[in-house]
């Protein structure tokens, strides 16, 4: 198979929103685009992500309902959903500890100042951020930064929806990292934030915390499927040199 370069990866990826049924894709070809999305950046690597991968005809459906039956989710071969889970965040911080430790473990020149400054953000950062749940409690952090702040430069973005805001970026990255490589291989995708969420968290079985990033449909695109021509504002109004 030819694989395009990024450029034309890019160039190739447009939103489909009508598939050719009689075009199938490879179920594992799908399944390496996956794995490619875990390596987008995200973070703290905190990977607060996962993904669902539909392939069933029938699932597919009870999802496009959801979707308000929108045309890019009902004539999709398959979809995979991209999903945020804040919820997860001791057990990915533990994830992280355990593999810092066995990084370290196998360092011959030991830096044990470093070792308890990474070990610390994930002991102790990253509790401090994900952990508060309570609003008062959050608010005095909140506070305390913007006072901190006075003086040098403070991370500010600690509020609980703040860090929703953090979980989705990185997710969404993931998502676009899977439709560029979808793009690499002649494979095409529509991003759909057009949907239902608390009915697809249905369908999906999630948990009431879990929270829908995208659905991105996947398939081979009929010609009409492309709505037109790409549009963008003109660079010059979006670009600014300083
Ligand atoms: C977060 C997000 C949500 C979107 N939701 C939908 C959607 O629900 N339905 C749809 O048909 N397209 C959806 N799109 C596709 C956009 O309309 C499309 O990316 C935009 O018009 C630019 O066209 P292009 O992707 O072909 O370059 C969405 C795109 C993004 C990034």
């Amino acid at each position: 198979m030819n694989h395009k370069t990024v450029s034309e990866a890019l160039d190739h990826r447009r939103s489909i929103r009508i598939y050719d049924n009689n075009q199938p894709l490879d179920t594992s070809k799908v399944v390496s685009c996956i794995r490619n999305a875990t390596l987008a950046p995200n973070s703290s690597n905190m990977q607060l992500w996962e993904f669902y991968h539909i392939e069933n005809k029938e699932t597919i459906a009870a999802v496009a309902a959801t979707c308000f039956n929108q045309p890019a989710a009902r004539t999709a071969d398959q979809l995979v959903v991209f999903v945020v889970r804040k919820d997860l965040w001791k057990q990915r911080a533990q994830a992280n500890i355990d593999y810092l430790n066995s990084a370290f473990e196998k360092e011959k020149k030991r830096d044990s100042k470093r070792e308890k400054m990474a070990l610390n953000y994930y002991q102790k950062t990253m509790p401090m951020l994900y952990g508060t749940t309570n609003k008062i409690v959050g608010f005095i952090k909140y506070l305390s930064v913007q006072f901190m702040g006075l003086k040098k430069p403070a991370y500010r973005q600690i509020k609980l929806e703040d860090l929703r805001v953090v979980a989705h970026k990185s997710t969404a990255l993931a998502a676009q990292t899977f439709m560029l490589s979808m793009a690499e291989i002649g494979y095409d995708t529509c991003p759909m934030e057009g949907f239902d969420s608390l009915r697809l968290k249905k369908v999906l079985k999630l948990p009431a915390q879990s929270e829908i990033n995208m659905v991105v449909s996947c398939g081979i695109r009929k010609q009409e499927g492309v709505y037109g021509d790409r549009f963008r504002v003109p660079f010059e109004t979006v670009y600014h040199k300083i």
